[in-house]
């Protein structure tokens, strides 16, 4: 069996987007992989948040978790501050963490470039990922491909302490999946679909009622040539909902494609609308018995407790491999 970790931030609803390139992975995975799904709040504040709202949006994306299927008898579900070893040993990787390394990271350039008081925690960041990897002994991280670089860094981290003090890590493999890895906007689909997306038209929420979901579908942004066909380069838009379409139904995109081949964008669209639907709305009626329940809180208790005493025996070993506290 091996051990996977992912960790997802809790910065607004979840978007379809997530679902399908994140969540459907960890739900097929848990079957037979030892698996840790985390609930990133400590890498939420390397950007303001309000309070209140990162505590709703912490329990929230706990209830999301567990209504798309994680089984918390199957998986340990946690909240990443719950188990200090996270931020201890995220300052150790800091401390073998080169400046240029970090420099070179995508998204912190993309997240703070023009921008004034960027928090240093943005900047470190990549050391936190890693001590969220590291700390399970990690076989395999299945993530979307804007984490490549940040996995990257994570396992010459791996190795540079492994060489430097003790073997003391695994190296983790990362895992992308097939397809879903990019779901893009609804309204710009050269663009990811983001939950931080200003213009609420580009995503779909998990939580967004019917009624939205086929606004946002059949306002999506298409092309004129009238043929529903998958041809990411000249249809962008078509081939994103080709995509959603398939993966929310389980049939390939040939299929779909050979279903539409001579009916119009807008029943294409409507119907794409009910597939999404249907796939949905028993999630958010467990989303809801959720939320309110007390439940939630158990589970999370005994996944935190769970996760800490993996965690923290190999901290211990960190610390003895470093030479820190005494033996
Ligand atoms: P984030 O919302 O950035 O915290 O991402 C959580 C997980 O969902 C990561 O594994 C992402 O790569 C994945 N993800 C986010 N947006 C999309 C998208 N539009 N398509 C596919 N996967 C995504
Ligand atoms: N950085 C990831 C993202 O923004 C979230 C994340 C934090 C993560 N720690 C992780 C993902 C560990 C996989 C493993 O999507």
């Amino acid at each position: 069996m091996k051990t996977i970790f992912s960790g997802i931030q809790p910065s607004g609803t979840l978007t379809l987007g997530n679902y399908l390139g994140a969540i459907s992975q960890f739900v097929q995975l848990q079957e037979d992989e030892n698996c840790y799904f985390c609930i990133v709040d400590n890498h939420a504040i390397t950007v303001p948040q309000e309070p209140a709202t990162l505590q709703h949006n912490i329990r929230s994306l706990a209830a999301l978790y567990l209504a798309s299927g994680i089984n918390h008898e199957k998986s340990t579900l946690f909240i990443q501050s719950e188990v200090a070893a996270h931020a201890q040993l995220s300052w150790m990787l800091q401390s073998i963490s080169y400046m240029g390394e970090l420099e070179r990271m995508t998204q912190f350039k993309d997240k703070s470039s023009g921008k004034d008081g960027v928090s240093s925690a943005l900047f470190t960041y990549p050391a936190l990922m890693a001590a969220d990897i590291l700390l399970y002994q990690t076989n395999i991280v299945p993530v979307g491909d804007d984490q490549t670089q940040h996995l990257e860094l994570t396992r010459t981290l791996a190795q540079r302490f492994n060489n430097r003090y003790k073997k003391t890590f695994v190296v983790p493999d990362i895992s992308i999946p097939k397809v879903g890895a990019r779901i893009m906007s609804l309204q710009d689909p050269l663009k990811k679909m983001s939950k931080s997306d200003e213009n609420p038209k580009g995503f779909i929420s998990m939580l967004d009622t019917p009624k939205k979901i086929e606004k946002k579908l059949k306002s999506a942004v298409t092309d004129s040539e009238g043929i529903v066909a998958f041809d990411k380069e000249n249809k962008p838009g078509i081939s994103n909902l080709l995509t959603i379409h398939a993966s929310c139904t389980g049939e390939t995109i040939e299929t779909v494609e050979d279903k539409y081949k001579n009916r119009g964008y807008g029943e294409f669209k409507g119907d794409t609308a009910k597939a999404v639907i249907q796939l949905l709305q028993p999630i958010q009626e467990k989303y809801e018995q959720l939320i309110q329940s007390n439940d939630l809180d158990d589970i999370l208790d005994r996944g935190a407790e769970k996760a800490a005493a993996t965690a923290n025996k190999t901290l211990k070993a960190a610390n003895a491999a470093m030479g820190l506290g005494r033996k």
